[in-house]
């Protein structure tokens, strides 16, 4: 198993001091940055576009930044994205129809490449693509907004995702999203999630380094 990787999402941060946020979450022990891109389309909720990720690197944060795309169409973002300074790149399996160029696109911009799945959407065909994927993210909420219930029906796909990951060999993430707190995180841990994005949990708690902290003891228990 791979190190387990927890990434507040920053759409629960006060935007107002975004770089100060993303700073104090990195000192409180987080590794990655979830970045949620809504574009009222995809999804029924607007968010951010290129340039905050580019303001992010620009306000010296180094730290990997994993960008979900609740977007359609995609593939005219990835550039922008990439440019603007993602390391990973995500897009919703339901808003694309070529899944491998999508994936190859993102490659050909030297990010890593993850597929995300609904809580409706099953993981049809995840087989014919994983070899060429970075990470999986199975939604454990419908996207669209942060603060929502964690729906235990998806540890199930959680469970599905890990095996064929285990079976295809490669260090494939297997990300999870949506309703993670200190009692979600653990269920989702033992499904085989081993990538954690948070964003009430973390960002409307009142010390992150204790939210995280006690989120990482969790997930490390064997
Ligand atoms: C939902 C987003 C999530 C969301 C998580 O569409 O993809 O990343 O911000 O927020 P919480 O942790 O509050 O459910
Ligand atoms: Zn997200």
């Amino acid at each position: 198993m791979q190190p387990m990787i927890i990434a507040p999402s920053i759409l629960a941060a006060n935007f107002a001091c975004l770089g100060n946020e993303i700073e104090q979450v990195l000192q409180a022990g987080a590794n990655w940055i979830h970045v949620d891109i809504m574009d009222n389309h995809f999804v029924p909720n607007l968010t951010m576009g290129p340039q905050v990720v580019k303001s992010i690197r620009n306000y010296g944060i180094t730290a990997p930044l994993d960008v979900h795309l609740m977007i359609e169409p995609v593939a005219n973002m990835i550039t922008p994205f990439a440019k603007a300074g993602a390391d990973y790149i995500t897009f919703h399996v339901e808003a694309v129809k070529d899944i491998s160029a999508t994936i190859e696109l993102i490659h050909q911009h030297q990010c890593k490449a993850g597929i995300v799945y609904n809580p409706a959407t099953p993981l049809t065909g995840l087989e014919k693509f994983i070899n060429h994927l970075d990470m999986v993210l199975i939604m454990s909420v419908n996207a669209g907004f942060g603060g929502q219930t964690f729906i235990p029906e998806t540890l199930n796909k959680i469970k599905q995702a890990r095996e064929l990951i285990n079976n295809s060999n490669k260090a494939i993430r297997l990300e999870v999203d949506g309703g993670i707190n200190l009692e979600t995180i653990k269920v989702a841990a033992k499904a085989g999630a081993d990538t954690f994005v948070a964003g009430s949990a973390i960002f409307k708690s009142k010390n992150y380094q204790e939210t995280i902290v006690n989120m990482r003891k969790v997930i490390e228990q064997p």
